[in-house]
């Protein structure tokens, strides 16, 4: 593991993706900004992070060894290691599908996995990781953010929640080298998965239905029960949204 540190960047997965193009870093190499200006959210949203308070790094990943198909799992073994990690400080901590670590209905942190395909292998993936830490007042829209300082009353030490946050995900990614280990990764990550086995609301479109999650398939699609015709579906990122 390489742990680059940079004071100022725009994003960290935009510098980890010209690193990726002029710099050819290794498996695991870190990029962390102590300020990120313009950091990148899931659905073209941005990232609100105070400057020095909370952690945005990116990873490299070169997974090469996992079928295009099987994608998916990158973002399991990058959940469950953040989940490991924060819960050895926080309890109720889950991974609300496709990749946010939500502590009960807030979230802490936000994950942005940028795959890189060359021919029929992940030549590369840039892990973009957002820690809520010590942030204790945020200003943007961004529907319900929580910190661990919020949570706890605590201030932590940046850098020992980052090295134990990045043992905790590198020992995932390591897990996931073997392919013998892939019934338990998923069977972890279904255990920690935010309201799994519950009826909720959630919306599709203009459609709004109760439902209850019954897990995520291979290919990372959401696995959904309706309640009205007992039917099970399947749904990916963005086309269907939880009630909060
Ligand atoms: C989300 O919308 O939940 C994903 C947020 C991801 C934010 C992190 S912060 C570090 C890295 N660099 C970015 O520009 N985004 C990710």
């Amino acid at each position: 593991m390489q742990i680059i540190r940079l004071k100022e960047l725009l994003s960290t997965n935009g510098y980890a993706s010209e690193q990726l193009r002029e710099a050819n870093p290794s498996d695991f190499t870190v990029y962390l900004a102590e300020s990120q200006l313009q950091g990148k959210g899931q659905k073209g949203n941005s990232w609100e992070s105070e400057s020095g308070k909370n952690l945005t790094f990116s990873i490299i990943l070169r997974p090469y060894f996992l079928p295009i198909p099987q994608q998916y799992l990158l973002s399991k073994v990058v959940c469950l290691g953040i989940v490991q990690m924060l819960s050895t400080y926080i309890e109720g901590v889950h991974i609300k599908w496709p990749n946010d670590i939500y502590v009960h209905d807030k979230k802490i942190c936000g994950i942005l996995i940028e795959n890189q395909i060359r021919g029929m292998e992940l030549a590369s993936s840039i892990v973009g990781v957002g820690l809520n830490v010590n942030q204790e007042m945020f200003l943007s829209d961004a529907p319900n953010p929580i910190s661990m300082k919020q949570l706890t009353q605590t201030t932590y030490k940046l850098n020992e929640v980052l090295q134990e946050l990045l043992l905790s995900v590198q020992a995932y990614y390591e897990k996931l080298k073997d392919s013998k280990n892939i019934s338990t990764i998923n069977a972890e990550f279904l255990k920690h998965l935010y309201r799994i086995g519950e009826w909720h609301c959630f919306t599709c479109g203009n459609e709004l239905f109760e439902g209850r999650i019954d897990g995520v398939n291979e290919i990372g699609q959401l696995q959904l029960t309706h309640k009205n015709d007992g039917q099970q579906r399947v749904y990916n990122f963005k086309e269907v949204a939880y009630m909060l």
